[in-house]
């Protein structure tokens, strides 16, 4: 583990979540001892973003370099204790940083929501990892951190109760209001260019245990599908769902997450995410029109022509994001509903306040940092995931910092 002159580097902190987990990296630790940095590739716009700070920032240095530069990476990790990162693209940006801190011993964690880069950064450096003891925790936004932790929370809760994990957990979206920024849309727009080049890509997004270790990649979960226009009833929350646009990835954050815990879970475990819609035959519509839309965008985004217009016209551009209403007013509900082999079940609800997209990601982020950085953490070096590496740390500081609660329901 690097001793380093930074105990944390928000690498990125130009962006879009960028500035705003700048903005909460220097309130959670300007009365702290805890040494940070703003880093990213422009010197004058990661001094405008501290400036804009105010006082909560002065004590934030700034460290400059490209994403690209290797012997700058390996000077950068050498020097840090944590390193949590929003340049993205992932798969575009951010490799030879998770190669560095791998290499130093530096703790690292971000938000990527790439599952064929993931796969790609575990194979390569998870040997190095181990060896360094570099904590490598992906995935640490919106998208995973509700999800992952929601289902250990409520896994956890079903083996004080019934002395064992429920077989079948469902994650139901019922409230999401919020935007999303140019990186998010940057990342959707590089998957679908690079989709048709790299076969691979698609297989691993369906392949429902792509992010699982050698010889763990099977289980009773079936494939997960981009989008299906696909609505059912469920009798639990009567209300009709959709399916979710991270589904695919939360779930496979999940199933790695009860392989590294191992299984906890129970090697039976099943997992589903959908989204939902009202009751009745207007909720059924509703859910059908909004899977014959996304279908209609997403084969809109799969053409160059309209990918093009579309991304030079309607998605948010690299550094854009919803304004501060919309961060504040946002917010989102999830409830998992556990279903036991005994027959009972038991349901949990996971809220976040913010905006999910950039105001509650930014928040997760850094205090998934402030985690690496100051806790008393169980495993060592290599890939984690939120749950299986900061679990219930983690949980309490979201609880606490971040605006997020995790309540079982009666
Ligand atoms: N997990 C989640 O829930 C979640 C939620 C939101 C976003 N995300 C992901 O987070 C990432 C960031 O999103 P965003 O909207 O904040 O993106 P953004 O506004 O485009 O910001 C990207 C950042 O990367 C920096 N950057 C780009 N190329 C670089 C290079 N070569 N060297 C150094 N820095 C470089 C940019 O610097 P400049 O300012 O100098 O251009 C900026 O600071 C995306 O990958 C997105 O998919 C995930």
């Amino acid at each position: 583990m690097a001793n380093g002159e930074f105990d944390i580097v928000l690498w990125g902190a130009t962006g879009a979540v960028g500035r705003r987990a700048a903005y909460h990296l220097a309130h959670r630790t300007s009365r702290s001892d805890i040494r940070c940095a703003l880093g990213g590739r422009d010197a004058e716009k990661l001094k405008r973003v501290r400036d804009d700070l105010g006082p909560a920032g002065s004590h934030l240095e700034i460290v400059v370099g490209d994403s690209k530069d290797r012997e700058f990476l390996a000077s950068l990790a050498g020097r840090s204790r944590v390193i949590c990162s929003t340049v993205g693209p992932f798969a575009l940006y951010g490799s030879e940083l998770v190669e560095a801190c791998a290499k130093a011993g530096t703790h690292y964690c971000d938000l990527t929501g790439e599952p064929y880069w993931m796969r790609q950064m575990i194979d390569a450096h998870q040997a190095e990892a181990q060896r360094s003891g570099a904590r490598i925790v992906h995935s640490c936004g919106h998208d995973s951190i509700p999800s992952d932790l929601g289902v250990l929370f409520l896994q956890k809760a079903a083996i004080e109760r019934f002395g064992s994990p429920c077989r079948d957990v469902r994650i139901r979206i019922t409230k999401f209001r919020g935007g999303f920024s140019g990186g998010t849309a940057a990342s959707f727009v590089y998957a679908m260019e690079e989709g048709p080049k790299n076969p691979t890509i698609g297989k691993l997004m369906a392949d429902p245990y792509a992010l699982n270790p050698a010889g763990e990649r099977d289980g009773p979960d079936g494939p997960d599908l981009m989008m299906p226009i696909r609505t059912s009833f469920d009798p639990e929350l009567k209300v009709w769902t959709k399916p979710y646009f991270m589904a695919p990835m939360n779930a496979k954050t999940v199933r790695r997450s009860n392989a590294l815990l191992r299984y906890l879970y129970g090697k039976d475990f099943r997992y589903k995410e959908s989204d939902t819609s009202r009751p009745g035959i207007r909720g059924w519509f509703g859910a059908i029109s909004y899977t014959l839309a996304a279908r209609l965008f997403l084969i809109a985004m799969a053409l160059p022509f309209t990918r093009a217009y579309l991304r030079k016209n309607v998605l948010p551009k690299s550094g854009e994001g919803p304004g501060a209403e919309v961060r504040e007013r946002g917010t989102y509900e999830m409830i998992a509903i556990g279903a036991h082999a005994n027959g009972q079940v038991i349901r949990a609800t996971i809220v976040g306040r913010g905006d999910p997209g950039v105001e509650s990601t930014s928040r997760m982020l850094v205090e998934a940092a402030l985690c690496l950085a100051e806790d008393d953490i169980a495993v060592g070096g290599g890939f984690w995931t939120p749950a299986s590496a900061l679990g219930s740390l983690l949980r309490e500081r979201v609880t606490a910092h971040a605006g997020l609660s995790f309540e079982l329901m009666e």
